[in-house]
């Protein structure tokens, strides 16, 4: 599948994947990689542009990461941001040093809008800086093409070589005609044309799986989550009769949700994939009675899923292809696309490629976003309800009950979190707070209800906002929502007489409770 590419040389920056997302807004396939990959495989990928990102060092110290002069005598176009300017300016024979002040912020920036990158920019335009060094003389060539008060050349370009200097972040929100420039830098420099449409791509993504697999027989680990529900759905197109999902109810899953997948995927369902749900609740119940270390838990409900997936698996026999709804940021956060550190540890069907007998791996999600991967969904007819689920942890209600996990705990944390989400849901909130739910503290408190004394737990409710999921913010829930919630819960939960409000961000604690 041959299409127009963007590739962007990741030198360490806080916002790598953002460059990439904005370039893909453009409609444009865009891929990041480490600043050490071979200038050989970069010329090799035929990109039609190349964007140098941030990155935390001074270019001009010794065994800062750089680049090759090469580079930029490609004739391929080379936009530069921040680390990525200030190096182009190093490598070519410019000077970079400490800037006597330091910019940070939301900063005035004059353009000269007779730059192909300025073209329909503001004269006066806000963008996001963020530098302690800058270009005090651009390399031989260049002319300036933006400036502010404290930076004299805030972006400089040498048209006729295609490359292009900037000292602020286009990439960010903040720059409030960023998304303008990179589009010129994509349509205007690179002459793209935009091909990266997502029907276009499901559309051609189904017929590789089609020819890939042939006549072979597929597996696939059905979550219910949006990843393995949009690839399942996308192996079901393709090659249906050959597939096989596996759903394994481990019995910590929300209210109802277990049925919720099946009437989906089921035979009564839509979809044309052999659907098998295994009910394997009483199994992990047993596992996990007596355990109280979160850890533990993770490890015995991330095995236990394994050995079910595996016995299954082993019913159907040797299959050919694995279907893993691996996306994007999981490839690049596992250290293969920039020069992200390895951050993820959990996985949700960690470990299954080691038991199954099989041939091939196939990851239809794995150039997408999760954005991306929603309109897949949608594109795929999957109903919106499921396409924009919220992220749930592989170990599910064990790791959102506190201590040790029994099937009457499961129930309360269960019945809390429906009404949560229902008046979450009715208060219109839903599709606005990243991630929310209820989770059940081991506490157990006094309380009063009708006269007697009860002794009963605390439920904890929980809601962030977070872009990323390594920082959130507590969400501010309207009092009257949060009021609601905790009565209808005390009254129709049974053995809960308490609802708290976590008020934490992430740090100093985590979204979820263990
Ligand atoms: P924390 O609690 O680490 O959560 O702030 C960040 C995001 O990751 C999810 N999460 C998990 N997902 N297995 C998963 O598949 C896990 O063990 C796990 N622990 C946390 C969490 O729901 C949040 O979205």
């Amino acid at each position: 599948m041959s299409r127009e590419k963007i590739i962007v040389i990741d030198f360490g920056g806080q916002y790598n994947q953002l460059v990439a997302r904005r370039v893909r807004e453009c409609g444009v396939y865009c891929e990041i990689y480490s600043y050490k990959t071979d200038i050989e495989q970069i010329k090799a990928m035929e990109p039609m542009g190349i964007i140098l990102t941030g990155g935390p060092n001074s270019c001009y110290e010794e065994g800062a990461p750089s680049c090759s002069r090469k580079l930029f005598e490609m004739g391929i176009p080379v936009l530069g941001l921040c680390y990525g300017a200030q190096l182009m300016t190093h490598v070519l024979g410019g000077r970079v040093c400490k800037a006597p002040v330091r910019e940070y912020g939301k900063i005035e920036v004059t353009v000269d809008q007779s730059s192909k990158l300025f073209s329909n920019v503001s004269e006066k335009t806000i963008c996001w800086m963020s530098h302690n060094d800058y270009i005090e003389q651009t390399a031989p060539g260049f002319r300036i093409t933006a400036h502010t008060p404290d930076c004299p050349a805030a972006a400089a370009e040498w048209e006729e070589q295609r490359l292009y200097a900037i000292q602020f972040h286009p990439e960010v929100l903040h720059t409030q005609e960023g998304s303008k420039m990179l589009h010129n830098f994509v349509y205007q420099v690179c002459g793209c044309s935009g091909d990266w449409r997502m029907d276009f791509f499901v559309e051609n993504s189904i017929r590789a799986i089609r020819e890939k697999v042939g006549t072979g027989k597929v597996l696939c680990a059905l979550s219910g989550g949006v990843d393995s529900s949009v690839a399942a759905v996308m192996l079901a197109k393709a090659v249906g009769d050959q597939l096989t999902c596996v759903f394994v109810d481990h019995g910590l899953l929300r209210k109802n949700e277990g049925d919720e997948v099946e009437e989906v995927f089921g035979p009564n369902g839509p979809y044309n994939l052999h659907f098998i749900r295994v009910n394997a609740q009483q199994r992990f119940y047993e596992k996990l009675k007596g355990v109280e270390e979160p850890e533990q838990k993770r490890k015995i409900i991330g095995e236990e899923f394994i050995r079910v997936f595996e016995e299954e698996a082993k019913k159907i026999g040797a299959v050919d292809f694995l279907v893993q709804g691996t996306i994007y940021p999981d490839v690049v956060e596992s250290g293969l696309g920039g020069e992200s550190a390895v951050i993820k540890s959990h996985h949700n069907v960690g470990g299954l490629p080691d038991y199954v007998d099989f041939k091939e791996i196939i990851e239809p999600l794995r150039d997408l976003f999760k954005d991306e991967v929603r309109r897949a969904g949608l594109e795929l007819g999957i109903p919106e309800k499921l396409v924009y689920r919220q992220p749930f942890p592989g170990p599910g209600l064990g790791i959102r009950i506190v201590g040790e996990v029994t099937p009457e705990k499961v129930r309360m944390v269960q019945d809390a979190d429906a009404i949560y989400r229902e008046e979450i849901a009715k208060a219109g909130l839903d599709k606005q707070i990243g991630q929310y739910f209820a989770a059940l503290t081991n506490m157990r408190s006094v309380g009063v209800m009708g006269d007697e004394r009860t002794y009963d737990y605390a439920v904890a409710l929980r809601a962030v906002n977070t872009i990323d999921f390594m920082t959130a913010e507590a969400a501010e829930i309207p009092w009257e929502v949060l009021g609601r919630t905790a009565n209808r819960i005390v009254n129709e939960v049974k053995h809960v007489n308490r609802v708290l409000y976590d008020c934490t961000g992430k740090p100093p604690a985590t979204i979820e409770f263990e």
